[in-house]
C-alpha cells in the first residue's frame, strides 16, 4: 500500500479519536479520558505527518519539538488555573500567527515555479484574512486577560465605522490578491486584518471576555482548516473544523448563559456604562454588615439548607478542599447543601466544576443556575465564596450598568447571603455589589480557603 493510503488511514484513526476526546469533554468524569483520547490522536497524527517521505527536513523538525516541547511542558507545570484563559488566548495566537506565515511561505515557494492559480490564492487569502485576525484579536485579548491592558471597555467614537471601513479595506485587498495581486497584496491584507483584530477586541470589557476567547479559539479552528487546504493536509482541515465549529457552539452558549447577542459583543462595548464609574459611585460610604466566623458557623449550623456560590475567588485561595470538607461536615449535621453554578463563574469555561471535581465534590451536589435558581427563596445560607459579577442583582436592575442583562444566581433571595471575600473590591468587570449592602447579607472577610478552613473548625468545635 502506498505511503499516503497509510497516511489518510492513520489521518482518519486520528480525526476520529479527536472527535471522541471532543465528546469526553462534555462531562467532568469522562473529561481525563477525553484528553487521552485527543493526545493519542494528535501523536499518530504527528508520526503520520513526519513519516511521509517527502518530509527530509528531520534536524529542523525535531529542533522545533524539542524546543516547543521543553517551552510547553515547563508552562504547564507552572501554570496557575487561574491563568489557562490568557494562556489559551496565547496560544490562539500562535495558530493565527501560523496560518499567516503559512500563506505568506506558500506563496513565495510557488512564486518560483510560476504564479500561484486562484484556487491557491483564495486559500492564502482567506488564510491570511483570518489568521491575522485571530493574532492580533488574540495577543489583546491576552493583555486583557494578563491584566497588561485595561479590562475596561476602551470605546472611541466612530469605531463601527471604522472597523467597518478596514474590513472592507481587507476584504477588496482579498479579492484583488485572489485575482491576481501581487505579495505586497498578500501582505497589506494580512497588515488590515491584524489592525482590524486589535480594534475590534480592544473595546470588549472584562464581563464579556469569555465570550471573545472562545469565539477567537473558534477564528483559530477555520485559520488552521484554511493552512490544512493550502498544505493539502485532510487532518487540518478536519481539526480546524472541530475547533471551528466548537469554539463558535460555546461561543453561543456562552452568550445564551450571558444574555447577550454574539453581534453586540463582536461589536464591542456591549452595556457601554463605564464600570469604574458606576463602582465608585455605588460604594460611597454605604455601611455593610460584618460577619464574625463564628456568627456564619451560627447561621449555618442553625440552616436546613446551604448554598454554596464559588467563583473566582475560590480557584484564587484554592478553596475547593475546605469547601468539600465544610459540605461533609455540613451534611453529617443533616443539612442539606448544594454547589450552585454560574456558566462564566472563573475565568474560564467549567472552572468551578473542574475544581470542585479535583476536590471530590460528588457530581449530584453540582447545580447548573437554571436548576438551582428557583431553590434560592428555600434557602437558608447561601455562602457566596470569592464570586461577585455572578450574583450581582445589577444585572437585572440597571440599564447602564456593564452586567446589565447577564443571568445571575439569584442568592439575593436566600434568608441569609454570606460573602467570603477579602476586601469591598469589585469583581472583575470592575462593577459594585450592590447586595453588599442589603439587610440579608453579610460579609466574611479574609482569605476564601482560611476562612473555609475556620468554618470547619468552628462547625466542628459545636458537635
Ligand atoms: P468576580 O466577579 O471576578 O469576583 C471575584 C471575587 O473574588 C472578587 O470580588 C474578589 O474580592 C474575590 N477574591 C479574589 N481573591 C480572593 C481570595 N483569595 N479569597 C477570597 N476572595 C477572593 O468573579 P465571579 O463572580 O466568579 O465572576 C466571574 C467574572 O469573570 C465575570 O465577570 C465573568 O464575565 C468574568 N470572566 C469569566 C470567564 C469565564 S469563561 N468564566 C473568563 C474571563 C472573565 P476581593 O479582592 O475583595 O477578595
Amino acid at each position: 500500500m502506498p505511503y499516503a493510503d497509510w497516511q489518510a488511514l492513520a489521518y482518519l484513526l486520528a480525526g476520529s479519536l479527536f472527535v471522541l476526546g471532543l465528546r469526553g469533554f462534555t462531562h467532568p468524569v469522562s473529561a481525563r479520558r477525553g484528553n487521552y483520547l485527543a493526545m493519542a490522536g494528535m501523536v499518530i497524527a504527528i508520526i503520520a505527518t513526519i513519516g511521509a517521505p517527502e518530509v527530509k527536513a528531520y534536524g529542523f523538525i525535531v529542533t522545533g519539538i524539542v524546543i516547543g516541547g521543553v517551552i510547553g511542558t515547563v508552562i504547564a507545570r507552572r501554570i496557575a488555573m487561574t491563568a489557562m484563559p490568557q494562556l489559551v488566548a496565547l496560544l490562539h495566537s500562535f495558530v493565527g500567527l501560523g496560518a499567516v506565515l503559512v500563506a505568506l511561505g506558500t506563496y513565495l515557494t510557488h512564486a518560483h515555479g510560476g504564479a500561484p492559480g486562484a484556487v491557491l490564492r483564495a486559500e492564502l487569502g482567506i488564510g491570511a484574512l483570518i489568521g491575522a485576525v485571530t493574532f492580533t484579536g488574540s495577543l489583546v485579548a491576552f493583555g486583557k486577560l494578563q491584566a497588561l491592558l485595561s479590562t475596561r471597555p476602551l470605546l472611541f467614537p466612530g469605531r463601527h465605522l471604522v472597523n467597518l471601513a478596514l474590513f472592507v479595506l481587507a476584504l477588496a485587498a482579498t479579492v484583488h490578491f485572489v485575482g491576481g495581486g501581487s505579495f505586497a497584496t498578500l501582505v497589506l491584507l494580512a497588515v488590515l486584518a491584524a489592525l482590524l483584530g486589535v480594534l475590534l477586541i480592544t473595546p470588549i470589557g472584562g464581563a464579556d471576555m469569555p465570550v471573545i476567547v472562545s469565539m477567537l479559539n473558534s477564528y483559530s479552528g477555520w485559520a488552521a482548516a484554511a493552512t490544512g487546504f493550502t498544505l493539502h493536509n485532510d487532518l487540518l482541515i478536519i481539526v480546524g473544523a472541530l475547533v471551528g465549529f466548537s469554539g463558535a457552539i460555546l461561543s453561543y452558549i456562552m452568550c445564551r448563559a450571558m444574555n447577550r447577542s454574539i453581534v453586540s459583543v463582536v461589536l464591542g462595548g456591549f452595556g457601554g456604562g463605564d464600570a469604574a464609574a458606576a463602582a465608585a459611585a455605588a460604594s460611597g460610604d454605604r455601611p455593610v454588615r460584618v460577619a464574625a466566623v463564628e456568627d456564619a458557623a451560627f447561621l449555618m449550623d442553625n440552616a436546613s439548607k446551604v448554598f454554596i456560590v464559588p467563583g473566582y475567588g475560590m480557584a484564587v485561595a484554592q478553596a475547593q478542599h475546605a469547601l468539600n470538607e465544610l459540605r461533609e461536615m455540613l451534611g453529617e449535621k443533616g443539612i442539606e447543601v448544594k454547589f450552585a453554578i454560574h456558566p462564566v463563574a472563573g475565568r474560564m469555561p467549567g472552572h468551578m466544576n473542574v475544581l470542585l471535581a479535583e476536590a471530590d465534590v460528588p457530581y449530584e451536589q453540582v447545580v447548573e443556575m437554571e436548576e438551582v435558581n428557583p431553590e434560592f427563596s428555600a434557602c437558608d445560607v447561601a455562602l457566596v465564596v470569592g464570586a461577585n459579577d455572578v450574583t450581582n442583582p445589577a444585572a437585572k436592575t440597571n440599564k447602564a450598568s456593564p452586567l446589565y442583562g447577564m443571568p445571575i444566581l439569584e442568592v439575593y433571595k436566600a434568608r441569609h447571603v454570606l460573602f467570603i471575600k477579602r476586601s469591598m473590591k469589585p469583581g472583575y468587570s470592575g462593577v459594585d455589589n450592590e447586595l453588599f449592602y442589603r439587610d440579608n447579607c453579610a460579609l466574611v472577610f479574609g482569605d476564601a480557603k482560611a476562612v473555609c478552613e475556620k468554618l470547619v473548625a468552628e462547625l466542628r468545635g459545636r458537635h
